[in-house]
């Protein structure tokens, strides 16, 4: 499956990604988001700065194809969704793998921002075995945080990703993964600088629970 996005993406803009992230802080759809969960019982905890940062980069990056690990009743996914919806995304698809049996995957999804949301049910694993899109544009890991199966995440779906494109991962405050993940994506010469050639990221970035990386 190709990735959508037309163009590469626009060197980040930290001044707007704060905007944007305070712009859904305050908006009807946050609260929108905190009361269905809070209705549902749901123990996500995927918060308020969690929740803009993740709908502030996806607003930036603007994917034609997404996926996510650990879809779960859908409050990430809902953050990612209402980002393609006021970003117009043309044709874009969010695929959501949970392994969870005896739930109603995404049931916290507003209908309004449900069309591009495709649940697949079963382990991140097997799904890595097949049928997951060679070329992404969004990746966002929340599921087992088992250090090691992060880590083997993060390797699988940064391959896949389109230069320009977005490795995000939840709860990366649990242990050392997302830091030594970004340590391995970084290289430097003889002495002591960057080497572009060897470095395979453009950015990263840290907030809340949440950490980033754009693949150059
Ligand atoms: C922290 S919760 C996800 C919260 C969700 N992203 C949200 O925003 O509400 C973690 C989820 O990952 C799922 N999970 C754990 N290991 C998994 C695996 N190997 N493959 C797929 N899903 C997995 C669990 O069943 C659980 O629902």
């Amino acid at each position: 499956m190709p990735s959508h996005a037309a163009q590469p993406a626009p060197s980040l803009n930290w001044g707007k990604l704060l905007r944007t992230m305070q712009e859904v802080r305050d908006s009807a759809f946050m609260e929108e988001m905190m009361g269905r969960r809070k209705a549902s019982g749901s123990a996500s905890p995927m918060g308020r700065t969690d929740a803009a940062l993740l709908y502030a980069l996806t607003r930036w990056g603007r994917p034609g194809v997404a996926v996510e690990t650990g879809g779960f009743l859908g409050m990430a996914s809902s953050f990612i969704l209402k980002a393609i919806h006021d970003e117009a995304v043309k044709d874009a698809v969010l695929w959501s793998i949970e392994s969870m049996e005896g739930i109603e995957q995404g049931c916290l999804i507003p209908r309004e921002i449900k069309g591009p949301f495709r649940p697949l049910h079963g382990k991140v694993e097997d799904f890595m075995k097949r049928g997951l899109p060679d070329m992404i544009d969004l990746f966002l890991h929340d599921s087992s945080h088992r250090y090691k199966h992060m880590l083997r995440e993060f390797d699988f779906f940064f391959r896949r990703l389109r230069p320009g494109g977005l490795l995000i991962s939840h709860d990366v405050n649990m242990n050392a993964a997302f830091t030594d993940f970004v340590t391995k994506t970084y290289r430097h010469d003889k002495i002591g600088q960057t080497d572009p050639a060897r470095t395979t990221h453009a950015v990263w970035g840290r907030l809340g629970n949440l950490g980033f990386v754009v693949k150059s």
